[in-house]
């Protein structure tokens, strides 16, 4: 698929069908995300990959208002919780040629792990969308993140960003709503040419 393709048609698919995928899509989708992009190659990030019904059916407790909402969401036959490894990052910047031996996070413009986190989940959806799949990125609620932890074995030090379904869209997958088109922002209300406040 032609990367502008992959681009537009990307949205957040909340239906699926059941439909299993091949063993080599779900690994060239987890693949993707290890080619993002991360700050001072920090690679501070880790993933939860669910294929197992019975592995993802422990995970939908913790997000009880998309298993809700939008049920044919657990009908996704992956799912990925990308996971910020915020140490990593304080380690490798405390290294000779970085500087940063106190580790405070005052250094930092913005929290790179986050960042380079999503990024990853990013590169994740849209090879989703050019395998001809759907995916959507969604919260983890703090209550259930201490909880979903435990239930997992993940480490403390590793902070979920939020989850990813991936799978076959629904084939009754209802159209995108009108609004999301009529909300999205005008290249002339956020693109700044130049100077703040000069749009033409
Ligand atoms: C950081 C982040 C958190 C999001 N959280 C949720 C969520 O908890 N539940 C959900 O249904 N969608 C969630 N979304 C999806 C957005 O609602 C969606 O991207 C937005 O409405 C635009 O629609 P589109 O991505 O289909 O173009 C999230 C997206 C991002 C980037």
């Amino acid at each position: 698929m032609e990367f502008s393709e992959v681009i537009r048609r990307r949205r957040m698919v909340r239906h699926y069908s059941d439909k299993p995928l091949a063993p080599e899509v779900v690994e060239r989708i987890l693949a993707s995300a290890l080619r993002a992009p991360s700050a001072g190659f920090s690679q501070g990030w880790a993933f939860l990959a669910l294929t197992d019904p019975a592995d993802r059916a422990r995970f939908w407790p913790f997000v009880p208002v998309r298993a809700e909402k939008t049920p044919t969401m657990q009908d996704a036959p992956l799912v990925v919780v990308p996971l910020a490894h915020k140490e990593a990052y304080l380690d490798r910047y405390a290294e000779p040629g970085k500087g940063w031996e106190d580790r405070s996070e005052d250094h930092w413009p913005a929290p790179y792990w986050y960042i380079d986190t999503g990024m990853a989940a990013l590169l994740m959806l849209l090879t989703a969308v050019d395998e001809g799949l759907g995916a959507c990125f969604f919260g983890i609620m703090p209550d259930h993140i201490q909880p979903f932890r435990e239930e997992f074995g993940v480490p403390d030090e590793y902070a979920p960003i939020g989850a990813l379904t991936i799978g076959y869209r629904a084939t009754d997958l209802p159209s995108q709503s009108p609004h999301v088109e009529e909300r999205r922002r005008d290249a002339d209300e956020v693109i700044h040419r130049g100077n703040w406040g000069r749009h033409g």
